[in-house]
């Protein structure tokens, strides 16, 4: 059973936000970190308060970078058991994560990518007003504790005028996310069977009947990691894009849907290959429930390339099940208005990616799935949306009797910074906090 008393709720439930504010710190001295997180131990949502509470308006998560842990006192023996992508920090792993050019972390922004970066406390509030009375009180706490700093913070909130999450290119988010096996909820059909804890949640068996649990256990217990990506999107750049491969508003709505593999209201090209299904988009019975590799194995429907055929390929990939992410976060900056010419201000998303493994996970999916130009055997491209571009790769759009090849996509995002933490479970928030006493 999992013991949702200990375990943030962070990568379990989705509580009714509407906006949210990341703070990153980094500790001067580790008796102001632990101080600092001893007084905020209580106010950390656990999986199973956010999950009995309709009434909570905030709700709040911690974690840290492998450096933070050692500021904080964790010992060298202890600190040596961390997996070496997690001791090395997302930074260090550029080449590996194809995050080069302007996507490169000497270009990164806040403090993301420095040894300096220590925490985040991430705060999801169910409107404006009861952010900003968050954002005061953490600030007077802080007043109280000058061996914490502010490295840099974010404010994030959900795009108006949409119903639902939707991101700043216009397309409709959070359509499918894994089901973990023995937290009660059912995977909507088409989206395989449950998935076991372990591939998110340390100290849990996974899909091979491993039960990882770097020691000491007090501390790893119920962890996980979390991949923080900051991703600029070039909205202008992306709409002109598309007028410049569309000669009608219904051309370039394919174009779009092609680039993600669903239109941009949820329905997927696999089964509204021709034009858009908005009832299919928003009907989580039904938006899921496809399959590539019989369905649309040369990718007539649903492009090889697009963005959500790379990041689950389902059935034409192996090994699936220990590849799945939970995917976090929201978008930041105001929406750019439809026909409104780009305005410079800086949007995109923030977001958080959850597992068990970094290495087999995360960055397989960054390595593999979105930057190898050959993946696919699809010889030179890279995730259209968020693949690291720059102007040298194409995408492949299957047709019959001729394909359709675009040359030289722009970037339509980039990432200004990036980090990786460990969300621990609350007996280990304890134990850092006390760690010296
Ligand atoms: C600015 C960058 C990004 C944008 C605009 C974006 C947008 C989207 C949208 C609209 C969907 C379809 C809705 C859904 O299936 O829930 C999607 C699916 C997905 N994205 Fe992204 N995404 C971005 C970056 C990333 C990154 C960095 C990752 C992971 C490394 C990722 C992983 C996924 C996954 C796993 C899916 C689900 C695919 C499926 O199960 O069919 N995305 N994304």
């Amino acid at each position: 059973m999992p013991e949702l008393e200990d375990l943030q709720h962070f990568l379990i439930t989705r509580p009714h936000a509407l906006v949210a504010r990341y703070e990153f710190l980094s500790f001067r001295k580790a008796e102001a970190g632990r101080a600092w997180l001893n007084g905020l131990i209580d106010k950390v949502g656990t999986a199973s308060s956010v999950a009995s509470s309709n009434l909570d308006s905030r709700w709040v998560t911690v974690a840290f970078t492998w450096n933070g842990l050692r500021t904080l006192g964790v010992d060298e023996s202890s600190l040596t058991n961390f997996p070496e992508e997690f001791q090395q920090g997302m930074a260090a792993r550029a080449t590996i994560l194809g995050t080069t050019g302007a996507n490169h972390p000497d270009h990164w922004v806040g403090g993301l990518g420095s040894p300096e970066l220590h925490a985040i406390v991430i705060l999801f509030a169910r409107d404006v007003v009861e952010r900003e009375r968050c954002r005061r009180e953490h600030e007077e706490y802080l007043r109280g504790l000058p061996d914490v700093e502010v490295l840099s913070s974010l404010d994030l909130e959900a795009i108006a005028p949409y119903g639902h999450a939707h991101e700043h290119f216009g397309y409709r988010d959070r359509l499918s996310q894994p089901a973990i096996e023995g937290f009660g909820v059912e995977p909507t059909p088409g989206s395989g069977p449950p998935i076991k804890a372990g591939e998110f949640f340390l100290g849990y068996p996974d899909e091979e009947g491993s039960c990882v649990l770097p020691q000491p256990e007090i501390l790893t217990r119920n962890g996980s990691y979390l991949a923080y990506l900051m991703m600029e999107e070039h909205v202008g750049r992306f709409r002109d894009f598309l007028r410049q491969n569309g000669a009608t508003r219904e051309e370039q709505e394919l174009v779009a849907a092609k680039l993600m593999g669903r239109w941009r209201s949820g329905a997927p090209l696999v089964l509204a290959p021709d034009k858009d299904d908005p009832e299919l988009g928003g009907d989580l019975q039904r938006n899921n429930d496809f399959n590539y590799g019989e369905m649309d194995p040369h990718g007539y429907g649903c492009p090889l390339g697009a963005h959500a055929r790379r990041m689950n390929p389902r059935d034409t990939a192996a090994n699936m099940q220990r590849r799945k992410m939970i995917r976090r976060g929201g978008t930041y900056g105001p929406a750019l208005p439809e026909d409104a010419p780009e305005d410079g201000i800086e949007r995109g998303i923030a977001a958080f990616i959850g597992c068990a493994s970094l290495v087999r996970q995360f960055e397989f999916a960054m390595n593999v799935w979105a930057n190898d130009p050959n993946f696919h055997e699809l010889g030179n491209e890279r995730d259209p949306i968020f693949g690291t571009q720059d102007g040298s790769y194409d995408m492949t759009i299957p047709k019959r009797p001729i394909r359709r090849k675009i040359k030289g996509l722009p970037a339509f995002t980039t990432i200004r910074g990036g980090a990786y933490f460990f969300l621990p479970g609350i007996r280990a928030l304890r134990y850092l906090a006390a760690l010296g006493n």
